[in-house]
C-alpha cells in the first residue's frame, strides 16, 4: 500500500533520562547590582517548577555563593540579610532528579578552591566516571549531583588554559570541559580570575545572551530576560558565549580551534503581559480567562470556503484519505485532550483511533503501517516520553503530527507537521488554555479527516465549524459568574478523595477536572467512567464525600443521573455540571455548576472551564500555590 510522505525535519538526539533537566539558568554582568537582577530572572522562571535556588556573585575577584531550598522568595531573604554586592554573577533554579533537594544539591557548583562558579542544565552521562577520576585526583566533591563535576573540570582545565596564548583563558576551558562530555549541557560559568565576564556553552539544552543598554544577560529561558533586552542570541549546539557589560563574542569549534564569528541576533515581540498577572490574583486565573481569545486564534483563517484548511499536515486529499489508523500520543491533560478527540476521529471520520500515553506507547509494540498517522500532543513540547515515542513511531514507518504551544520546540521540530496551538505562553504548571488549544485543534484535526474520508458535507462542515468558534462566546458566559462554581468548591475543601463522573465526552472532561484538582489542591480525586461505578468505586462513597457528574445534555445524559442519584443515595455531596435550563437536575445535586447550552461533541471546551475554576478555588481555601503546585515541574524533561 502507498504510505504517506515523510517530513525532512528529523533530528535525533538522546533520550534525556535523569539530571537537572528541567531547572532554570540567570547571568548577569554589567551596571546593576548582579543579586537583583538573577533574583528578578529566577523569579521569572520560577513557573517551570523547582525546589532549591542559588546565586553566585562576583565581588572584587572573590565569590559569595548562596544557595537555599525552596521557593526564590527564601533565597532572595537570605541574600538581602547578609548584602551580596557585585556587578556579575550567575543563578539557578534546580528541580531534583540527582540528588535530594538540599542546599548542597542546589547550584551554583563551585570548585575545590571557590575561585570557579557552574550551573548547569541537562545530563552530564559520563558523570560517574569523571567523578571518580576526579576523587582520585584530590578534588574535594561536595554534592551528589551530576552537574558539580563541571566546576572540577574547569578548575583543572584553567590553569593548561591560561598558559596558551590567544583566547581568554576561561572560554578556553570551558570548551575543553564540555569535550569531556558526554550527554547534555546548558552552562553559565564565573570565575574569580575574570571578574566581569560569564562564558556560556550549550549542547541540547536551551541558553539565550543578549545585549542591553545596562550590561549582558544569560538565560535557559528568554522570559527571564524580556525586561531588559527584546534581541536575543540563541546559542546553537557546540557554541560558545563570553559575555561582559559591554561586548558579547561568540565561538565556535573549527578543529582544534576556537573561532569567533558574528551571532545572528533573534527579536522577540512577544507582548511581555505573558509574563505579568495583568491583575489576576495569579497566572491559573489569568490563563483560564484566556481561553476565549485561545479558541478564536486558534480557528482564525481553518475555514477557506467550506472546508478546513491545515496546510500544516503537509499532505493532500488523497494522501489523507490513505490514513487507516491514528494513534494520539500525550502525557497528563495533553492525553485527556486526546480521549476528547477520539470521540471525534472515529465518529465523524470514522478511522479507529487510539490514544495512548506516551510512556506506555513507546515501550510497547505498537501496529504502525505506512499510512497510520500518529499525532503527539505535547503543550510544552519538551516533554521527554512524547518526544521518544514521537522518535520511535517514525522509526517504525509512522507519518507524526505535532500539535504544540511552543514554536521550535522538540516536538515541533522533530514531528512531519505541526499545528500550533495559539496559546502564548503559559505560566501557571497547570495548564488550562493549553488544553483548550488542543481540544481546538485537534477538532479541526478531526473535521479535516472526515472531509478528506468523504464523511461529512461541506454544509455540515461549515455548521459545526460555525458552532466551534461559537465555543469562545459560551466560555466567556462561564466565566460571568462563578459564585456557583465557588459554593461548591466551599463544600469540598475539607474533603480527603473526590470522584469524578462521565460519560461518552463527559468521562474525559471528567478525567481532565479530577487532574485538575488533585496538582493544584492535593486533594486525593479518582475519575471514572460513570458506567464503571458499580464495578468498584461505588465503595468509596459515604456520608459527605464529593462525587463530581459531568451530567450535561447528550445521549447518555439519563445514565449519568442514575449514577449521581445512586451515589447521593450512599449520603455523597454531589456537584452536578449540567446544561442550563435543565433544572430537574436540581432533585438529584447538593450543587449545580450550569454551562450554556452547546453540541455533545463541543461540550468538553465549555464544561472544562468551570472544572478549571472549580480546583482553583479548592486549591486556594486549602492555602496552596495555584500556580506552583509541589513536585510539578512546567516542562518534564526526564522520562
Ligand atoms: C497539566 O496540568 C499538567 N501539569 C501535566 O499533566 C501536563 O499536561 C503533562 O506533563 C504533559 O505536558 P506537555 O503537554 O507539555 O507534554
Amino acid at each position: 500500500m502507498k504510505g504517506l510522505p515523510r517530513g525532512a525535519s528529523f533530528t535525533m538526539t538522546h533520550t534525556q533520562t535523569k539530571g537537572e533537566t528541567m531547572c532554570g539558568i540567570v547571568g548577569y554582568t554589567g551596571t546593576r547590582q548582579a543579586c537583583e537582577v538573577l533574583l528578578e530572572g529566577l523569579s521569572r522562571l520560577e513557573y517551570r517548577g523547582y525546589d532549591s535556588a542559588g546565586i553566585a556573585v562576583q565581588h572584587g575577584g572573590a565569590m559569595e555563593v548562596i544557595c537555599r531550598t525552596g521557593r526564590v522568595s527564601q533565597l532572595r531573604s537570605s541574600v538581602e540579610a547578609v548584602g551580596v554586592p557585585g556587578t556579575c554573577g550567575i543563578g539557578h533554579t534546580r528541580w531534583a532528579t540527582h540528588g535530594r533537594p538540599s542546599e548542597a544539591n542546589a547550584h551554583p557548583h563551585t570548585s575545590c578552591d571557590g575561585r570557579i562558579a557552574v550551573v548547569h542544565n541537562g545530563i552530564i552521562e559520563n558523570f560517574n566516571e569523571i567523578r571518580e577520576r576526579l576523587a582520585a585526583a584530590g578534588h574535594d566533591l561536595r554534592s551528589q549531583t551530576d552537574s558539580e563535576v563541571v566546576a572540577h573540570l574547569i578548575e583543572e582545565a584553567y590553569p593548561r588554559a591560561c598558559a596558551k596564548e590567544g583566547t581568554d583563558a576561561l572560554v578556553r576551558a570551558v570548551a575543553d570541559t564540555v569535550e569531556q562530555l558526554s550527554g547534555s549541557y546548558a552552562l553559565a560559568v564565573i570565575c574569580d580570575d575574570e571578574p566581569d565576564a560569564i562564558v556560556c556553552a550549550r549542547k541540547d539544552s536551551p541558553l539565550v545572551v543578549g545585549m542591553a543598554e545596562d550590561g549582558a544577560y544569560v538565560a535557559s529561558d528568554v522570559i527571564a530576560m524580556l525586561d531588559a533586552t527584546r534581541d536575543i542570541v540563541v546559542l546553537a549546539d557546540g557554541q560558545i558565549a563570553r559575555c561582559t557589560p559591554d561586548a558579547l563574542t561568540c565561538f565556535a569549534r573549527c578543529g582544534d580551534d576556537l573561532r569567533t564569528f558574528d551571532a545572528q541576533t533573534t527579536h522577540i515581540d512577544w507582548d511581555m503581559d505573558v509574563a505579568e498577572k495583568t491583575g489576576y490574583p495569579d497566572f491559573m486565573l489569568k490563563e483560564i480567562h484566556e481561553q476565549p481569545r485561545v479558541i478564536r486564534d486558534t480557528l482564525a483563517g481553518r475555514l477557506v470556503g467550506n472546508s478546513i484548511q491545515i496546510d500544516e499536515l503537509q499532505l493532500t486529499p488523497e494522501e489523507l484519505n490513505l490514513i487507516d489508523r491514528v494513534y494520539i500520543i500525550a502525557c497528563g491533560t495533553s492525553y485527556h485532550a486526546g480521549l476528547i478527540a477520539k470521540n471525534l476521529i472515529e465518529g465523524w471520520a470514522r478511522i479507529p483511533c487510539e490514544v495512548e500515553v506516551a510512556s506506555e506507547f513507546r515501550y510497547r509494540n505498537p501496529i504502525i503501517t505506512p499510512t497510520t498517522l500518529v499525532v503527539a500532543v505535547s503543550q510544552s513540547g519538551e516533554t521527554a516520553d512524547t518526544l521518544a515515542a514521537i522518535r520511535d513511531a517514525r522509526v517504525k514507518g509512522a507519518r507524526v503530527f505535532g500539535i504544540t504551544n511552543v514554536i521550535g520546540s522538540p516536538v515541533a521540530r522533530e514531528a512531519d507537521g505541526v499545528i500550533y496551538t495559539k496559546a502564548n505562553k503559559e505560566i501557571a504548571v497547570a495548564s488550562t488554555k493549553s488544553f483548550l488549544g488542543q481540544v481546538v485543534s485537534l477538532t479541526l484535526l478531526a473535521l479535516v479527516l472526515a472531509q478528506a474520508k468523504g464523511k461529512m458535507t461541506s454544509g455540515h462542515i461549515r455548521q459545526l465549524y460555525t458552532e466551534l468558534a461559537n465555543t469562545a462566546e459560551l466560555v466567556e458566559r462561564v466565566l460571568e459568574d462563578t459564585t456557583a462554581i465557588d459554593e461548591a468548591a466551599h463544600a469540598c475543601t475539607d474533603a480527603a478523595s473526590a470522584l469524578f463522573i462521565g460519560r461518552g465526552m463527559g468521562a474525559a472532561v471528567a478525567h481532565e477536572g479530577a487532574l485538575k484538582l488533585k496538582e493544584i489542591s492535593y486533594l486525593h480525586t479518582e475519575s471514572y467512567a460513570a458506567g464503571e461505578m458499580k464495578h468498584g468505586p461505588i465503595a468509596l462513597i459515604d456520608e459527605g464525600f464529593p462525587v463530581i457528574a459531568i451530567a450535561t445534555r447528550s445521549a447518555v445524559y439519563d445514565k449519568v443521573v442514575s449514577n449521581l442519584q445512586e451515589a447521593r443515595a450512599r449520603g455523597a455531596v454531589v456537584v452536578a455540571l449540567a446544561t442550563e435550563g435543565d433544572e430537574d437536575i436540581r432533585a438529584h445535586a447538593d450543587h449545580v455548576l450550569f454551562i450554556p447550552p452547546v453540541r455533545d461533541a463541543f461540550s468538553p471546551i465549555v464544561a472544562s472551564v468551570p472544572l478549571q475554576l472549580f480546583a482553583r478555588s479548592v486549591a486556594l481555601a486549602r492555602g496552596c500555590d495555584v500556580d506552583q503546585p509541589r513536585n510539578l515541574a512546567k516542562s518534564v524533561t526526564v522520562e
